[in-house]
């Protein structure tokens, strides 16, 4: 069979096929009896197993292959092993292999997140489903010639080699969920059309990071403590650059990235694992509690300045208006940019529109805000609004620090032929909550997009 053929069966009802290898099994009648539930192997229908196998070790037994083989229906074409050619004259030709799984908003640059069901499977998100978000082809880092340049205030200036980075500073480590502005725009554009990619609630993901502390990086290089007084800021670039050569960039508070308990982060470690070509290989910055867009990757310097970075993402982009505001009226100068979000909540499952089965039915979901403001409760409405019930919160290993979500479930009677609308809403340690509704806080971005999540099912007889 060619691979082709393969993506053609999708579906129970043109049979679900998948490979393993060289070989192409129909697993039709196994999709019912997966003990992960039919919804995740449904995932890798058409294509692949080995990069769901990777993700769960559960499957690197031998039974489970023994178990495949018995519904093995031929082979792939010898010519289907080959990897297809590179397309050379394409700026995004180097850009990393991604895994199957991801629901990709667009391509070229790279802007994907990983399916909601698979999102809360595990509290730290694999380094292979964690949502994507990349302005521009991902940059080539030669890591024995990778050089950071961190300039002090006063002139003073450093060059670090990795190696310099990692044996310098103590490896200080954070568990940590990192949230795009963006996550959860297509909500806002059924209000009314915005700009921007149309995530849906997965652009948001947790690792633990590991890395330098940006504060002990800064102090080498020269800048006191007292320098955290005035208004000043840490400016970041990214080795990414447009084609004018302008770099991604973006900057956080002096005072944050100087603060012991921020915990800001010269990461180059993602869950153990060195940091992914995505994800900002060899070093990028992680500033917990804090929007997506300020964790520069592909780091290339990190400068102390009395201004803001001059970069179009923190000056033009990234900031959130009054719903009145249009793209005529529109003052980027008279908006602060993001820095922490606000409190936030979805449900992962079920699906919008799907149709369950009578009798107990499991709500799940993540919750997390902004700011290290951990979150203290989700509540759970199975009617809309009306009538509340709280979820219960699973473990989290760093309780306290409150950089991380939590995920959250509730199980709740599913009556036989009910309509259930499910909504959830997350309340944080400040008692900060989620507004009920998407239109009071449209804006033209779409960004900030934190009401009630609304999911509504149909229970089968
Ligand atoms: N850093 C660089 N150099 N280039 C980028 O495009 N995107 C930013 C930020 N850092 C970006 C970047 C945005 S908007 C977000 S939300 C996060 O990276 C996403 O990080 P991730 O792709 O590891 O999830």
């Amino acid at each position: 069979y060619t691979r082709a053929e393969v993506a053609q069966h999708r579906s129970p009802s043109e049979r679900v096929w998948v490979t393993y290898g060289t070989e192409v099994f129909d697993v039709t009648d196994f999709v019912e009896l997966h003990p992960g539930g039919a919804d995740k192997i449904l995932l890798a229908a058409g294509g692949a197993l080995e990069p769901f196998w990777a993700l769960y070790a559960v499957h690197s037994q031998p039974h489970v292959l023994e178990l495949l083989r018995d519904y093995k229906v031929g082979e792939l074409s010898p010519e289907e092993a080959a990897p297809p050619p590179a397309d050379t004259g394409d700026p995004f030709a180097g850009d990393p292999p991604r895994h199957p799984a991801l629901r990709v908003n667009s391509l070229k640059p790279f802007n994907a997140e990983p399916p909601p069901e698979l999102l809360t499977q595990s509290f730290l998100t694999p380094n292979e489903l964690f949502f994507t978000r990349n302005h521009l082809p991902v940059p080539a880092v030669e890591p024995g010639s990778y050089r950071l340049r961190v300039q002090g205030p006063g002139g003073r200036a450093l060059s670090l080699s990795l190696a310099e980075l990692r044996q310098r500073f103590p490896k200080h480590e954070v568990t940590a969920t990192l949230q795009c502005a963006g996550n959860r725009r297509s909500e806002m554009s059924r209000v009314r059309p915005v700009k921007g990619l149309a995530w849906d609630i997965g652009a948001i993901s947790t690792a633990r990071w590991g890395g330098a502390r940006l504060r002990d990086v800064l102090l080498a290089a020269g800048v006191g403590d007292s320098a955290g007084d005035g208004e000043w800021h840490v400016c970041f670039e990214g080795l990414d650059a447009d084609a004018s050569g302008t770099p991604y960039g973006a900057s956080i508070p002096l005072r944050r990235a100087l603060s012991a308990e921020a915990e800001v982060l010269l990461a180059y470690e993602m869950n153990g694992r060195e940091l992914p070509r995505d994800h900002g290989f060899p070093v990028r910055v992680v500033v917990p509690g804090v929007v997506g867009a300020r964790s520069v990757k592909w780091l290339r310097s990190v400068a102390v300045s009395p201004a803001e970075s001059p970069s179009h993402w923190q000056q033009k982009d990234y900031k959130g208006f009054c719903p009145s505001v249009d793209w005529d009226s529109v003052d980027f100068g008279a908006a602060p940019a993001i820095q922490e979000l606000p409190v936030q909540s979805a449900i992962t499952e079920p699906r919008p529109g799907a149709a369950v089965p009578a009798g107990e039915l499991t709500v799940k979901g993540y919750a997390w805000s902004g700011g290290g403001r951990e979150v203290v409760r989700v509540d759970v409405s199975l009617d809309g609004g009306r009538t509340w019930r709280v979820a219960e919160l699973g473990p989290r290993p760093e309780r306290g620090r409150g950089w991380a979500w939590a995920l959250w479930e509730l199980r709740a009677a599913a009556p036989a032929g009910a309509r259930l609308d499910i909504v959830c809403k997350a309340v944080d340690r400040s008692y900060n909550v989620q507004p009920d509704s998407v239109a009071p806080i449209w804006n033209l971005r779409g960004v900030l997009s934190n009401a009630w999540h609304r999911v509504s099912v149909t229970v089968t007889r």
